[in-house]
């Protein structure tokens, strides 16, 4: 595990969008796995500007998402396909046929879950995977007390994330209840992994992710059996962090 210190957003968002582009010039046809939130915004944002100042190309590169609101389309404002399009897909030379993420609004759960995890498969798998981090330690939307065996599936968001999310939504109502997401299996298989966490409040969360008691308590701490994770973050302040987990 390496861990990458940022002093503050814009410089979290360069080491991030250097460890894509890398990935992207070393191999032009890579597999990338992409999150949403705001923690990736700056990064997508460095990664269009150096397509379209520096010659970046995506014309090679094939992306599957980690998750997708069930019930949400394409078009709904808050869909994570909305977001990719309109953060990265539309502004970069990336072809459409080669971003995948899953479909809000397939008929069958179950065939869903199986095409995605097929179709990670048929790529190759995951080179590079970027991860956020939830509120309450979840990655993609694995929840706390996720099985960690499992690859895609649809998962029941818990209170605390429905929480977060519903600064996105006008009413309680409208906030989805379930997302498809990629299982811990399925993130445990990419080879390698940027864990990216810009807010200083969950630095106490990475500290227990990366250093305490791995348990499906808390989804992120699996990480720690990852060979090639790079843990990206805002330098926390000490008194974020409870004393067992101080940065070395
Ligand atoms: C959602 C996504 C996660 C993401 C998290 C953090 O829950 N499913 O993949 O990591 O938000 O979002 P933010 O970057 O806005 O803190």
């Amino acid at each position: 595990m390496q861990h990458l210190f940022a002093s503050d957003y814009d410089d979290l968002s360069h080491k991030v969008a250097s460890l894509i582009a890398a990935q992207i010039t070393l191999k032009p046809e890579s597999v990338l796995g992409l999150a949403t939130g705001s923690t990736p915004m700056g990064a997508y944002r460095l990664l269009v500007q150096w397509h379209r100042c520096a010659g970046l190309s995506f014309s090679k590169v094939r992306t599957v998402n980690l998750d997708e609101y069930c019930g949400l389309g394409p078009d709904h404002p808050q869909s994570y396909r909305y977001y990719m399009q309109h953060n990265l897909f539309s502004l970069v030379d990336i072809s459409p046929d080669n971003t995948h993420i899953p479909n809000g609004l397939a008929e069958d759960p179950d065939e869903e879950c199986k095409r995605y995890d097929h179709l990670i498969c048929d790529l190759g798998g995951i080179d590079l995977l970027l991860l956020g981090l939830g509120d309450n330690g979840h990655i993609g939307f694995n929840e706390p007390d996720c099985l960690f065996g499992l690859s895609t599936h649809l998962a029941h968001l818990t209170p605390c994330t429905l929480k977060a999310n519903s600064r996105f939504f006008s009413t309680p109502e409208e906030i989805p209840r379930q997302a498809y997401t990629m299982g811990i299996r399925s993130i445990m298989e990419a080879r390698h992994i940027i864990l990216a966490v810009s807010d200083r409040n969950r630095a106490g969360t990475v500290a227990a992710a990366t250093r305490g008691f791995i348990s499906p308590e808390l989804p992120a701490s699996i990480l720690q059996l990852h060979p090639n994770l790079t843990v990206v973050m805002t330098k926390p302040d000490s008194e974020d962090v409870p004393d067992d987990f101080r940065p070395r």
